[in-house]
């Protein structure tokens, strides 16, 4: 795929399309006079009025060479919202292959940004294991008037997305702890921010017990990764933490998921690879902030040394924990990411995103992303941040009475709550280690990986949340 914005061309492609607003019909095409004519006794003839869903097709020749026309209605101005672009060049192009020249006589629909963006998803697939498949080539070019860099923001954004998906895409036998922190150093050299990756001895010596719980079972060896960003020197107080669930297979432990909920479970680092997304973005777009990020990686595993329901496990905190159900071993994992970047990373707010329960996709489906926060105004700039992509979030409440549901008699807490409430329990067991900055969870188990296709989402990984987090970031 290749995008570019133009201010001119002589071209001829072998598809225009052309955008309209409801009732702004002013020819915008890059044709010969004689076809404009054509082309306006054909709007005149089909009625066509630019109302939304409204499309126009047309073939016909161009200096001698046959091109293919659409002219697709957008709907009221007033009523325009980018995520609608987005979808309609989805529809139209998906699948497209050879030359597309974009025009549009509206300056909003003249969006480099979006264009830029939707062009990543088109074609995309995650086919490189499959024999004969096809590369399909696509070249897009936008004719605006825009000067500078156009595009630019929106091409990495759609880029860090697509990093996301591939990362979290990948079997567990590709991507598993070692191979994510390799990929993440790759990332930070390419893109610019820093990477350090801690062994398992250094998780031992900074007291990980309960993330260490989860890792040992496995063959893979567990990997801290940390990244640091650092885009505001002259505020060096002021950093942004984010905490990614890198569970790179969840088999649920000796608590073991049925075969049928096991199948997906590669996309359980879905967190990791949105705070690695969201990371290149930053960097590439050289934000004036600094971000800390940290994935505690490992694979929930079964074997003879597998910890058990019954445990009591400790965690960097200090605080013990009751094992109920190794299947949940995510929160086990993040709380001691979370004490690690607030302690060590000294970061001022933290922001977890995780594939952390079934329940939130039993609440919201795969269409919202629930939140949970100490702080109302952290949320606030969420949802301002996520309406400009279309990305849902939805607050869910963090009850006092939760806390009842994870008491343990034997432990200071225990590590699920049992069937109800089940998100909102995971959510108020991570707040017993925030230590009371502000914090926000959100839990994208249903909207980091789908079964069939959503928007401009092919089926598998969305890489949802990267362009929220980003703009987030951004302010
Ligand atoms: N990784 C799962 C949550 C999940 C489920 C993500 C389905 C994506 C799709 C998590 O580790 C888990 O198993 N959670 C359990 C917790 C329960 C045992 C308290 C759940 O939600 O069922
Ligand atoms: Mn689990
Ligand atoms: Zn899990």
């Amino acid at each position: 795929m290749y995008f570019k914005n133009i201010n001119k061309t002589d071209e001829i492609y072998d598809k225009n399309i052309a955008l309209y607003f409801e009732g702004k019909i002013d020819i915008c095409e890059h044709i010969s006079e004689e076809n404009k004519l054509l082309l306006k006794k054909l709007i005149e003839k089909e009625n066509f009025s630019g109302k939304k869903e409204e499309r126009l097709e047309v073939s016909f020749l161009e200096e001698a060479q046959l091109t293919n026309m659409v002219l697709i209605g957008m709907g009221k101005e007033e009523s325009h919202v980018k995520e609608n672009l987005r979808k309609t060049i989805y529809e139209v192009l998906d699948g497209v292959k050879g030359s597309v020249l974009i025009t549009a006589s509206n300056e909003k629909l003249q969006d480099p940004d979006t264009i830029a963006e939707v062009s990543n998803y088109l074609n995309y697939n995650f086919n490189k294991y499959k024999a004969g498949k096809k590369e399909k080539d696509l070249k897009i070019e936008l004719l605006s008037s825009r000067e500078g860099e156009p595009g630019k923001e929106g091409n990495i954004l759609g880029q860090s997305v697509n990093i996301t998906r591939d990362l979290i895409n990948e079997p567990a036998n590709v991507i598993y702890p070692e191979t994510l922190a390799i990929h993440t150093i790759f990332m930070g050299q390419k893109y610019g921010f820093e990477v350090e990756v801690l062994h398992e001895n250094t998780i031992e010596s900074l007291g990980m017990k309960a993330y260490l719980a989860v890792a040992r079972a496995a063959e893979k060896k567990p990997k801290f990764i940390v990244m640091r960003y650092k885009g505001d020197p002259k505020n060096p107080e002021e950093i942004i933490g984010l905490v990614g669930k890198g569970v790179t297979y969840d088999t649920g432990g000796l608590s073991i998921k049925p075969s049928d909920g096991m199948a997906s479970m590669k996309s359980d680092m879905g967190g990791a690879a949105v705070v690695i997304g969201t990371m290149t973005a930053v960097a590439r777009m050289k934000l004036k902030k600094n971000v800390v990020a940290v994935i505690a990686a490992c694979e929930n595993s079964i074997g003879g040394n597998a910890y058990r329901p019954g445990d009591i496990i400790g965690s960097m905190a200090g605080k013990s924990i009751e094992v109920v159900n190794t299947d949940a071993e995510g929160r086990m994992t993040l709380i001691d990411a979370i004490t690690y970047i607030i302690r060590n990373e000294k970061v001022t707010e933290v922001i977890d995103v995780a594939t952390l329960t079934g329940g939130v996709i039993i609440a919201l489906g795969h269409d919202a992303t629930g939140v949970f926060t100490n702080t109302d105004k952290m949320y606030k700039n969420l949802q301002i941040a996520s309406k400009k992509w279309g990305e849902e979030v939805w607050r869910l409440p963090l009850l006092p009475q939760y806390k009842e549901l994870i008491k343990s008699d034997v432990a200071d807490l225990k590590n699920t709550g049992g069937k109800l409430a089940s998100a909102a329990t995971a959510a108020k067991f991570l707040e017993e280690f925030v230590e009371n900055i502000p914090w926000m969870h959100l839990d994208i188990a249903g909207t980091s990986f789908i079964f069939s296709e959503k928007g401009y989402s092919k089926m598998g990984a969305t890489g949802e949340t990267v362009r929220t987090l980003y703009s987030y970031i951004k302010g």
